[in-house]
């Protein structure tokens, strides 16, 4: 009997150990209880650019719907960088079509203190990044949702996520740091088009994961 619970015991510490190695953590930035899976090393590459770039202005389309609950599934990228921007006296514009993700993501913002850092913006992202005014050190293409079986949705989150680069082209410098969610999906992802168009217009990929990360190629 007493080797059958030794051998349980060893089997659970195993699983244990096992899970806690696997978790993908943005650890000490974020708690280590959450886990950003295939977002994890993509993200951590970004707050390091942040970092060596003193980064200022900080753009995300497409708000974090869940606050920090999602992180495996959505990535909770306004709170991720929102704590980033606090740290660094920086500030990140949310903006989101969607009233509800508008209200969810303010909520953990309010709750994690960041209101003075994070400002979450209710409009269509492409009628906003036109208006935007600022320079922008930090750009994060996450919005209009993808689906990897509707051909029709495909092409529209494609052609989205291009009309929100070429709105906001202008406003990007030789520093700023592009991310595009969700790529490494059937039929291209998020970032199809619009990578294939700044490949053409001198940017560079740096790194190409589930999400991809560009940086201007001179
Ligand atoms: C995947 S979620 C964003 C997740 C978030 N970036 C994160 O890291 O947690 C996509 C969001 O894009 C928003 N969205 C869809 N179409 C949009 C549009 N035309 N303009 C702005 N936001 C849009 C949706 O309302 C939804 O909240």
């Amino acid at each position: 009997m007493d080797k059958i619970f030794i051998v349980l015991g060893a089997i659970v510490v195993t699983y244990v150990l096992v899970k806690l190695l696997k978790r993908k953590t943005l650890h000490p930035h974020i708690p280590f209880k959450y886990n950003f899976g295939k977002r994890r090393d993509t993200f951590a590459k970004v707050l390091e650019l942040l970092h060596e770039n003193n980064a200022k202005v900080l753009l995300e389309t497409g708000t974090s719907r869940n606050g920090l609950k999602n992180t495996k599934g959505d990535g909770a990228a306004t709170i991720v960088f929102g704590l980033w921007a606090k740290k660094n006296s920086a500030k990140l514009y949310s903006v989101d079509i969607d009233p509800i993700s508008v209200q969810e993501s303010e909520k953990e913002v309010k709750n994690q203190n960041l209101s003075e850092y994070v400002n979450v913006v209710l409009s269509d992202s492409v009628t906003y990044l036109k208006d935007f005014e600022q320079n922008i050190d930090f750009l994060y293409l996450d919005s209009y949702d993808y689906s990897e079986k509707d051909e029709d949705i495909q092409k529209k989150s494609q052609e989205h996520h291009l009309n929100e680069f070429k709105a906001i082209e202008n406003k990007l410098h030789d520093k700023t740091v592009v991310l595009i969610d969700d790529c490494k999906l059937k039929g291209g992802g998020k970032g199809r088009l619009v990578i294939d168009y700044m490949l053409k217009n001198n940017w560079k990929i740096l790194m190409d994961k589930y999400q991809v990360l560009l940086v201007k190629s001179n």
